[in-house]
C-alpha cells in the first residue's frame, strides 16, 4: 500500500473550509485506492500569527521542506492587514515558502469547463475551445526586490536574472512541445528593461525548440485579448506580478475564482499546491467557498507529486459531474454548501 506523505496547510479564512472538503476527497480516493494518507497539519499565516506569533512557525516549514509535497488553502484577512512587511501573512508565510523552496514554476490552468460556459460572463463564442495553461514565475521580480520607505515616498525593485527568465522560459517551452506547440511571452518591454532582458532571453530559449510558435504580447494589450481571442493561447510565459494579475482574470472565463487550481513546481521534486483565489473574506465563514480549485489542486497533488494518475483523473472525473448535475456553490449559480460539495464529489470517486 502506497503511502502519501503531505503537509496540509489551511491558512486562512476560506483556506480550511475548501481544505476540509478537498481533505474529504482525498479521504475517499485514499480508500478507493487503497492508499495510506499520512497527512502532516501545520499552522501558517494569520493562523500562525494568532497562536505562535509568527506566520511560518520552524515547524510548519521543515514539514513542508521534509514531505515536499504541500497542500495550502490560502493566507491573509482584515485581521493581519495592519501587519507590516514579512509580519504578514503573505510576504512573512507564502513568499518565503515559494523561495526557500524554490518553487519557480507555478502552472495555472484555463480551459472553461462546457457546464460553466453559460455561466460566465463572456459569450459562448469567445470561450468555446478556449485552453490555455499560464506559465508563472513565482520566486523573482518586485515580488521579492529591494523594498522599503525613504523620506519622500516607498519603492519596490523589480529585478530579473537571466538565470531565472531561462528557467522558466524552458519550463514553458516543455509544455508547450506536450501541447499546442505554441508560447505567448507577455511583457512590458516598451517601458521596463527587467521585460526587454525577458523577451531577449525567451527569443534564445526558442532557438532550441524550432516547433514552437513564438509570440509577444504587451501586457495591457494581453488583458484585452484574454477577453476577445482567448482561444488563440496555448502556454502563456509571464513575469510574477503579471502572471498573478492575468490569472485572475482567467479566472472570469473559467467561471470563478474557485475553480482554478495551481501546482508550483522547481526542478526537482518538491511540489506546492493551492487555489489561485484568497482568503475570501467577504464569505469566510459562511459555507458559501467554493473548494472545486483546492479539491482538483489535491488532485494535482496526488498525481504531480505522487505518481497517482488514476485516483488525480478519478476526482477530475467527479468535478466535472458534480458541475454537469448542479452539485455546486452558490459562485457558480448552485445552492450547495462548501462541504456538500465536497461530501458529493468523495462520494462519486468512492462509488465510481
Ligand atoms: P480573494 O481571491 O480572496 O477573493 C476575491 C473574490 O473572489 C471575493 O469576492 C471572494 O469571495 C471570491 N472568491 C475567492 N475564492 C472563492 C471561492 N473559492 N469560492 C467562491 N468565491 C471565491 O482575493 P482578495 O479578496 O483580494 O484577498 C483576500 C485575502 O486573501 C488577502 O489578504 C490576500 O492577500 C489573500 N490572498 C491569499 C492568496 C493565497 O494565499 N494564495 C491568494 C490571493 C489572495
Ligand atoms: C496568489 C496570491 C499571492 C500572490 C499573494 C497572496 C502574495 O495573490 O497566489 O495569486 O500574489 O502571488
Ligand atoms: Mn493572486
Amino acid at each position: 500500500m502506497a503511502n502519501i506523505n503531505f503537509t496540509y496547510v489551511p491558512g486562512d479564512g476560506i483556506g480550511p473550509e475548501v481544505g476540509d472538503a478537498a481533505m474529504a476527497v482525498l479521504k475517499a480516493t485514499a480508500k478507493k485506492y487503497g492508499h495510506v494518507l499520512e497527512v502532516e497539519q501545520h499552522l501558517i499565516g494569520g493562523a500562525a500569527i494568532d497562536a505562535l506569533n509568527t506566520p511560518l512557525p520552524d515547524e510548519t516549514f521543515a514539514s513542508c521542506k521534509k514531505t515536499g509535497a504541500i497542500l495550502l488553502g490560502a493566507v491573509g484577512g482584515p485581521k493581519w492587514d495592519h501587519l507590516k512587511g514579512a509580519d504578514r501573512p503573505e510576504l512573512g508565510s507564502l513568499l518565503p515558502l515559494r523561495k526557500n523552496l524554490n518553487l519557480y514554476a507555478n502552472i495555472r490552468p484555463c480551459k472553461p469547463y462546457p457546464a460553466l460556459i453559460d455561466h460566465a460572463p463572456l459569450k459562448r463564442e469567445r470561450l468555446e475551445g478556449t485552453d490555455f495553461v499560464v506559465m508563472r514565475e513565482l520566486t523573482g521580480g518586485i515580488y521579492f526586490g529591494d523594498k522599503g520607505r525613504d523620506a519622500q515616498g516607498a519603492y519596490d525593485m523589480c529585478r530579473y536574472s537571466k538565470m531565472e527568465v531561462k528557467r522558466i522560459a524552458i519550463k514553458a517551452f516543455d509544455l508547450a512541445m506536450t501541447r499546442k506547440k505554441k508560447v505567448t511571452s507577455v511583457d512590458k518591454s516598451n517601458v521596463l528593461e527587467t521585460s526587454r532582458l525577458w523577451r531577449e532571453t525567451v527569443i534564445k530559449v526558442a532557438e532550441g525548440y524550432p516547433e514552437v510558435e513564438l509570440e509577444h504580447l504587451l501586457v495591457d494589450a494581453m488583458t484585452m485579448h484574454m477577453l476577445t481571442k482567448a482561444q488563440s493561447f496555448d502556454v502563456v510565459l509571464t513575469e510574477n506580478m503579471f502572471g498573478d494579475i492575468l490569472t485572475d482574470e482567467a479566472s472570469v472565463l473559467a467561471g470563478s475564482m474557485g475553480v482554478i487550481p495551481s501546482a508550483s513546481t522547481s526542478d526537482g521534486t518538491v511540489g506546492m499546491y493551492e487555489p489561485i483565489h484568497g482568503s475570501a473574506p467577504d464569505i469566510a465563514g459562511q459555507g458559501k467557498a467554493n473548494p472545486l480549485a483546492m479539491i482538483l489542486s489535491a488532485a494535482w497533488m496526488l498525481n504531480l507529486s505522487f505518481g497517482m494518475e488514476t485516483e488525480a483523473t478519478a476526482i477530475e472525473a467527479a468535478v466535472e459531474a458534480a458541475l454537469e448535475g448542479g452539485h455546486i456553490t452558490a459562485d457558480l449559480g448552485g445552492n450547495l454548501s462548501t462541504s456538500q460539495v465536497g461530501d458529493w464529489i468523495a462520494d462519486h470517486v468512492n462509488q465510481s
